[in-house]
């Protein structure tokens, strides 16, 4: 029995904002963004396209690729830090709003490993019940989450939502091989975002600096490279493969200098890249299903494709899968 993806979906909200725009906010520069980062614009939400909203559009197209309606699936899990609410989830919304009636739903916080991290749960699950059907979804609103102010972060990020659908194959050789997932939360000052600031006077956080996301930029980059190359390693040890084998990788689009400097570590060419940072900006959770939608139905992908995902965030933390397409 393999775990493989029936359909793939992804939701890009309609307002682009692009460097240009974002000279008139900060002390930036075009050129400056492209050169350090390698993105050009990012989608940011209009009214209404609350993250919950975006992740339902993103999951109904995957349902209707897969061929599935809303009620055919059993579990829905949403790996988001921004949802409009903590309670509930942004998956109970996504559940609503789908009509998917007998699924349970949950969010899933890994930042931006989150899809990584909620493909592997879904996995394990449909590898206990090979009947079910599971919606993953890494939807993110982290214009909502961003210091506008601060020219170090609020140029880096983007809104979107990815989604796929999972379930059972008869056919072994395909679908999920392995994932390897890792956290080391000692380092979260590196990259943090505080909630709401606490109404007991005993639980308040010194200087709390108030619910924005905050990130030392250089030592992420480290991290990150170093972290994604040795999970995508662990995996080729794992299942006995090289970097030759590999069809195409699909990373967490972070931003296009740590990709490039990622493909040289594991001496990956170019084309067997998927990268759209430029466009969509940093989404965090959902940037590997938006990627993989786009690779899907470019028609990037081919049956019996090795194809690897990797992920970094905050935490930190950080994995990788492998599957056969
Ligand atoms: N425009 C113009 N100048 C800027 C901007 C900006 N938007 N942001 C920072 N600068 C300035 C800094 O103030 C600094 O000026 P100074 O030398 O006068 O102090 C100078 O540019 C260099 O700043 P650095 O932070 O050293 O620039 P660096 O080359 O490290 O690039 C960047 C910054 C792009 C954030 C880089 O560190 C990076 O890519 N880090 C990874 C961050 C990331 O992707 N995080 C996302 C979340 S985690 C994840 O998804 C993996």
């Amino acid at each position: 029995m393999g775990c493989v993806i029936l359909g793939t979906g992804a939701c890009l909200p309609e307002r682009v904002l692009t460097n240009h725009d974002l000279e008139k906010m900060v002390d930036t520069s075009d050129e400056w963004i492209r050169a350090r980062t390698g993105i050009e614009t990012r989608h940011i939400s209009g009214p209404g396209d609350y993250t919950y909203v975006i992740a339902a559009k993103a999951g109904q197209k995957a349902l209707d690729m897969a061929g599935l309606g809303a009620a055919d699936i059993d579990g829905i899990i949403v790996a988001t830090v921004s949802s409009h609410m903590l309670m509930p989830s942004c998956a109970c919304f996504v559940q609503a709003e789908l009509g998917a009636d007998k699924a349970f739903a949950y969010d899933l916080n890994a930042a931006c490993s989150g899809f990584v991290y909620a493909l592997h749960m879904a996995e394990k699950y449909i590898a206990a019940d090979v009947n079910a059907k599971m919606l993953v979804i890494g939807a993110e609103t982290l214009s909502s989450r961003v210091d506008w102010r601060d020219r170090n972060t609020c140029i880096l990020f983007g809104d979107g939502a990815g989604a796929v659908v999972l379930g059972a194959s008869t056919n072994p050789d395909r679908g999920v091989i392995c994932s390897r997932l890792y956290s080391d939360g000692r380092l979260w000052q590196l990259l943090h975002m505080h909630t709401a600031e606490s109404l007991n006077p005993d639980l308040k956080v010194d200087g709390w600096p108030g619910c924005h996301l905050v990130m030392e930029g250089k030592e992420v980059f480290k991290h990150a490279v170093n972290a994604m190359e040795d999970a995508v390693r662990e995996l080729f040890d794992t299942a006995d493969v090289n970097s030759d084998d590999l069809a195409l990788l699909i990373p967490h689009q972070a931003n296009v200098r740590i990709l490039n400097k990622l493909i040289d570590r594991l001496d990956i060419p170019r084309e067997k890249i998927v990268i759209n940072a430029p466009r969509y900006g940093n989404t965090s959770a959902a940037s590997i299903p938006i990627a993989l939608d786009e690779a899907n139905r470019g028609g990037r992908l081919a049956s019996g494709d090795l194809v690897a995902l990797c992920a970094f965030g905050g935490g930190f933390t950080w994995g990788a899968s492998l599957l056969k397409w």
